[in-house]
């Protein structure tokens, strides 16, 4: 039965990999069995040297390569040297993105065009590419990243984030029935606020903490390592008839 959770053989290609839920997602999927392949605009050697750590903590093979997904040409390059170090690409798991918070009656229009190419388009230039690898491989499994931002609405400027969050999650269902029959599955994550170093101030600001705990039946603040099993499940065969379905992972948050 626990071989069910196993990703052994397979390898995992982590966009955003090296980010605050993005290294705890690839540490996640090479603790499992699965080669790693961690990406992001950062340069070689921050990247490099998040590679080696992973290969010195799990001794599983861990490469790391340059991306922006923005562009088309920079995901295609990274997908040819995935399968020139591994020869396969079975897992993607997009771990990118960002949030810029602006009051919506001043929202600059190019922030919302930043937001919208790095999290929309992004989603599906990384897909688009993975998917068209997968497919002649007979099938992979695809996770993206959304967000309770992305069912829910939230003030405080968060007019784009939510509008990009809410394109993720219909993307995801959208092609997994379109991949379903070439055996790929489109599934995503969506976690309430998780602790990361761009979302520390939340937790060291005891008033603030305390209105994102509010409403949390939990009780308490996410952590990335929170995400690592549902990323895991929905990586491997124990979620083998879902696709289309987004995890939350937000200690009851959109439960009611
Ligand atoms: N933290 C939360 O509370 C939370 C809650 C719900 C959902 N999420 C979602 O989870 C995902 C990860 O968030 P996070 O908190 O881990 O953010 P993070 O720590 O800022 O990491 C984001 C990663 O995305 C990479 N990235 C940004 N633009 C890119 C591009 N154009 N091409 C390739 N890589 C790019 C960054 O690396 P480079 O700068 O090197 O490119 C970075 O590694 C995002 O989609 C976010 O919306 C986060």
């Amino acid at each position: 039965m626990s071989d069910l959770f196993r990703l052994d053989g397979k390898v995992a290609l982590i966009i955003g990999g090296a980010g605050g839920i993005g290294s705890a997602l690839t540490l996640g999927m090479a603790q499992h069995g699965a080669k790693v392949v961690v990406a992001s605009r950062s340069g070689m050697d921050d990247l490099g040297k998040f590679a080696e750590e992973i290969k010195v903590k799990t001794g599983m093979d861990a490469m790391a390569h340059q991306v922006d997904v923005t562009s088309e040409e920079s995901m295609a390059t990274l997908v040819k040297a995935v399968l020139a170090r591994f020869g396969a690409l079975d897992i993607l798991v997009n771990a990118f993105g960002l949030n810029i918070k602006r009051p919506a009656l001043e929202y600059p229009m190019a922030d919302w065009e930043k937001l919208f190419d790095v999290n929309v388009k992004g989603t599906m230039v990384a897909c688009k590419h993975a998917a068209n690898v997968m497919k002649e491989r007979g099938g992979g499994t695809i996770i993206n990243l959304s967000s309770v931002r992305g069912i829910r609405g939230f003030g405080g400027g968060n007019s784009a984030y939510c509008g990009t969050k809410g394109a993720v999650e219909l993307i995801t269902k959208a092609l997994a029935i379109e991949l379903a029959p070439l055996n790929i599955r489109v599934n995503a994550l969506g976690p309430a606020l998780i602790i990361t170093k761009g979302t520390q101030h939340i937790q060291q600001n005891p008033e603030l903490a305390n209105k994102y705990k509010a409403m949390i039946p939990m009780g308490r603040l996410g952590l990335p390592e929170d995400l690592i099993g549902p990323a895991v499940y929905l990586a491997s065969d124990a979620s083998a008839f879902q696709t289309g379905q987004t995890l939350f992972v937000d200690g009851g948050a959109t439960a009611s």
